[in-house]
């Protein structure tokens, strides 16, 4: 074989596999033909984001890199025990709210961009339980004190991809206002609070969180995986999850 002939073949492998990438990463959903580079990796496990993607699940840039994984969010909603209603703090895509509602709770699901609300009730109704959550645009820390519910799930803004590249993640990292004052926003709500942190959050800051719990609640930090990966922490702050903890050992 000439050299230029070896040249024309690799030439021609090389092309084969670059058709290859492009079709792989070719969107199947035809809203999502806005699919930058940034989000390329996020959409690559968009299954594990959304299960249900293929029906026509709807996000924008930040919803890509911020969404809770669906099995995660499942998890959340495990956790919640005792019914009633959920107040998802920072609803976004509407990852959490869907499992909550997929569990039986009723769900207030407060986003401050009128566009992620928009994409939040479309993918709800994907999952069939848009009639069980109530949208709100606002800024959570001005509804927080005319709000009552069972159980306040936050899920606030961990600052973009980049809180990766801390090595101790402190709470005044978080937005729109650092973790104290989200927690207390919270609590004018309900005692009873989960709180969705990045993998690498500062473990003893947040177990001082529970020093502002009243009553004074027992704390867990529960590490959350997906497919053996580590991606998350949740403070669970339930005064629900005590009383069945309680029953359990009695019965
Ligand atoms: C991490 S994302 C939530 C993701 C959500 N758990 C999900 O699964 O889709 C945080 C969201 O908080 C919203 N947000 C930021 N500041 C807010 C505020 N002051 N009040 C309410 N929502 C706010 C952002 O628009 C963003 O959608």
């Amino acid at each position: 074989m000439t050299r230029a002939s070896r040249r024309s073949k690799n030439r021609r492998k090389n092309l084969k596999r670059s058709f290859k990438i492009r079709a792989k990463f070719r969107p199947s959903n035809e809203s999502q033909a806005t699919i930058s580079p940034k989000v390329k990796k996020y959409w690559l496990q968009r299954y594990s984001l959304f299960s249900r993607y293929d029906e026509g699940i709807k996000m924008d840039e930040e919803g890509w890199f911020s969404v809770t994984p669906e099995e995660i969010a499942v998890r959340h909603a495990q956790r919640s025990v005792g019914g009633g209603v959920v107040v998802d703090c920072f609803a976004g895509m509407g990852g959490n709210s869907i499992q909550f509602a997929a569990l039986g709770y009723h769900v207030v699901a407060i986003d401050i961009d009128p566009k992620k609300v928009e994409m939040a009730l479309n993918n709800t109704k994907i999952y069939g339980v848009d009639n069980y959550i109530d949208f709100i645009v606002g800024d959570f820390l001005q509804l927080a004190p005319s709000l009552k519910g069972n159980v306040a799930f936050l899920s606030p803004p961990w600052g973009g991809p980049s809180y990766k590249m801390t090595e101790n993640f402190t709470l005044n990292l978080l937005k729109p206002v650092d973790g104290h004052a989200l927690f207390q926003a919270a609590q004018t709500i309900t005692p009873n609070i989960m709180m969705f942190l990045p993998r690498n959050v500062d473990v003893c800051q947040v177990e001082e969180l529970s020093w502002l719990s009243s009553p004074p609640l027992n704390v867990e930090i529960e590490e959350n995986y997906v497919r053996g990966f580590l991606k998350a922490v949740t403070l669970i702050l339930l005064i629900l999850q005590r009383i069945k903890n309680e029953i359990n050992m009695f019965s």
